[in-house]
């Protein structure tokens, strides 16, 4: 058996998943140009029939970024329908669709009769369906994934009969996923050895893994399952995805690379890579990496006790297994400034992973001359922060014009407000609140005669020191679905502004996709 193993990439599926990140069509486009960079072999570009919006990115990334795309797909004729149809513009695609396949699943979303009377019946039902869903993929592609939800809890020879019938119907790749990231390493890895010995058809397939961090195993358990035949790891950029997240792309890479002594696989991936793409998706997902993060994390290489640094001098071999070099971190700090001039900036922010149009390149040219006035000193935080925070939120159908807050000690906060609307006329109002920010946000629902749920308001400061960039981060909630939210400005009012402001726009866009489209399909028990 081969040892190269393909690295299936979902943060645009899966990872997106995560509470709290949100991306817009513009900015999956970018972390997909960023993937390709990294050399992934397969991109999950979204779910097409879930959203116009998750239809259009899956199209746009299709069109433009010449990797494996794949989209998602229940194993429903009109998911399929959808996912081909998102796929159409692209060199080389991939349908995955998948059916859910243990008892816990199939009482919960099978549990009406029309599905059989019995477990055993629905059992069958299921595998009839993911026969079909799989054939009638084919019909579109000839690379067709086919996922059996929550493997991980699913009796081994029933999963044996569902993976059988799917690669007989044509499935190249069959991921086994751990949906609820309950097993543990050596329990994983035999499940994988027992398929390949249960399923009689199993080399015309490629085994995959998709695995959930429920109980901090993602990684171990791909790992294990690597050892026992699995030549696919479906993976995210910071292990974000839904609840605890799913296995870490920069983690399992980084384990093959450094223990290849006793992993001996390898996979295509530009390791150097590996830091951009972490930072990028962090900056445009919002999702903060924890500084003690393997691999990726601001602490990942830094060496804090006397006795290690005395050790690293000596020979860096003591305490480091890695270099930083080898996942794209600089030693040396790079610092612009006011007079670093556009070229310089252009140049430094391709270093970071950002390619730019013209008109990105003005945006963000305009933005950097006004910090660089307010701060001496811009780092690369501060440049992410700025990319992630203005550069590609494509609405600005709202936009703060001026604002003016009073405060003092025994002061009752007053904001005032001015708001351009699509660019047009400008609307001016000013409210109290119990705080400065208060203030703001209240005066902000009097303009648009208004008023949003707040779930999460955090406050960062991008770099230290006193002339700081602060970042603000906040979700609405309207309809029952989350909006974030972020802004950037040396005042750490200005940023609340803006990043509430920034969370209508979200919202104004997606209402505006949403009245344009046909209506979204039920969901119901089958969302993934
Ligand atoms: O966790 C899961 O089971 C999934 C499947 C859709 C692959 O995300
Ligand atoms: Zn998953």
């Amino acid at each position: 058996m081969d040892n190269r193993i393909v690295i299936f990439d979902t943060t645009l599926r899966d990872g997106e998943q995560s509470p709290g990140a949100s991306l817009n069509v513009q900015e999956k486009v970018e972390i997909a140009h960023q993937l390709a960079k990294l050399k992934i072999d397969v991109i999950e570009a979204g779910f097409p029939v879930s959203s116009p919006q998750q239809f259009e990115a899956v199209q746009r990334i299709a069109n433009e970024v010449n990797i494996i795309v794949a989209a998602l797909a229940r194993a429903k004729e009109l998911d399929i329908k959808k996912a081909a149809e998102a796929l159409q513009g692209a060199p080389k695609k991939r349908i995955h669709t998948f059916s859910s396949t243990s008892d816990y699943h199939i009482m919960g979303k099978f549990g009406d009769t029309r599905y059989g009377s019995t477990i055993e019946e629905k059992r069958q039902t299921v595998i009839k369906m993911s026969y079909d869903a799989v054939q009638y993929a084919k019909t579109f592609c000839d690379d067709v994934e086919f996922s059996a939800e929550d493997a991980g809890r699913t009796d081994i020879g029933y999963l044996a009969d569902v993976i059988e019938a799917a690669i007989e119907a044509g499935a190249t790749t069959v991921n086994i996923p751990d949906t609820t990231g309950y097993t543990i390493p050596a329990e994983f890895a035999d499940k994988i050895a027992e398929l390949r010995k249960r399923v009689k058809n199993i080399d015309k397939a490629i085994i995959s893994v998709h695995c959930h961090n429920d109980l901090g195993l993602a990684v171990a358990n791909s790992l294990a399952a690597i050892e026992t035949g699995a030549r696919q790891v479906e993976c995210t950029i910071n292990g974000i995805g839904e609840r605890a997240g799913n296995a870490s792309l920069e983690e399992i890479v980084m384990a093959l690379k450094v223990r290849k002594d006793k992993l001996d696989y390898y996979t295509n991936i530009n390791t150097k890579e590996i830091y951009n793409t972490s930072k990028i998706v962090s900056s445009l997902t919002g999702l903060v990496v924890q500084p003690n993060k393997a691999i990726v994390g601001a602490n990942a290489f830094a060496h804090e006790s006397g006795i290690h640094q005395d050790g690293m001098l000596k020979n860096r071999e003591t305490y480091e297994i890695m270099t930083p070099e080898d996942v794209g971190v600089m030693r040396t700090r790079i610092v612009l400034g006011r007079h670093s001039g556009r070229h310089g900036l252009k140049a430094r922010l391709k270093e970071l992973g950002y390619e730019l149009g013209n008109e990105e390149l003005d945006k963000i040219y305009k933005l950097f001359t006004d910090l660089a006035d307010k701060k001496k000193e811009v780092y690369e935080e501060d440049l992410r922060s700025l990319m992630g925070d203005e550069v590609y939120k494509v609405n600005h159908y709202y936009h703060l014009d001026y604002l003016q807050v009073h405060l003092g000690t025994h002061a009752i906060p007053t904001a005032t407000i001015k708001l351009r609307i699509n660019n047009q006329e400008a609307l001016q109002e000013s409210a109290t609140g119990d705080g400065p920010v208060d203030a703001i946000f209240n005066a902000i629902d009097r303009v648009l005669n208004m008023k949003y749920t707040i779930e999460n308001y955090q406050l960062r400061s991008v770099t230290s020191g006193r002339q700081a960039l602060g970042e603000a981060q906040l979700r609405i909630r309207d309809n029952g679905k989350s909006f974030n939210g972020r802004g950037v400005s040396t005042d750490i009012v200005e940023a609340s502004a803006k990043a509430y402001i920034n969370a209508i726009n979200e919202l104004k866009a997606y209402t505006d996709k949403q009245s344009e489209s046909e209506p979204e399909p039920e969901l119901e028990s089958e969302t993934v």
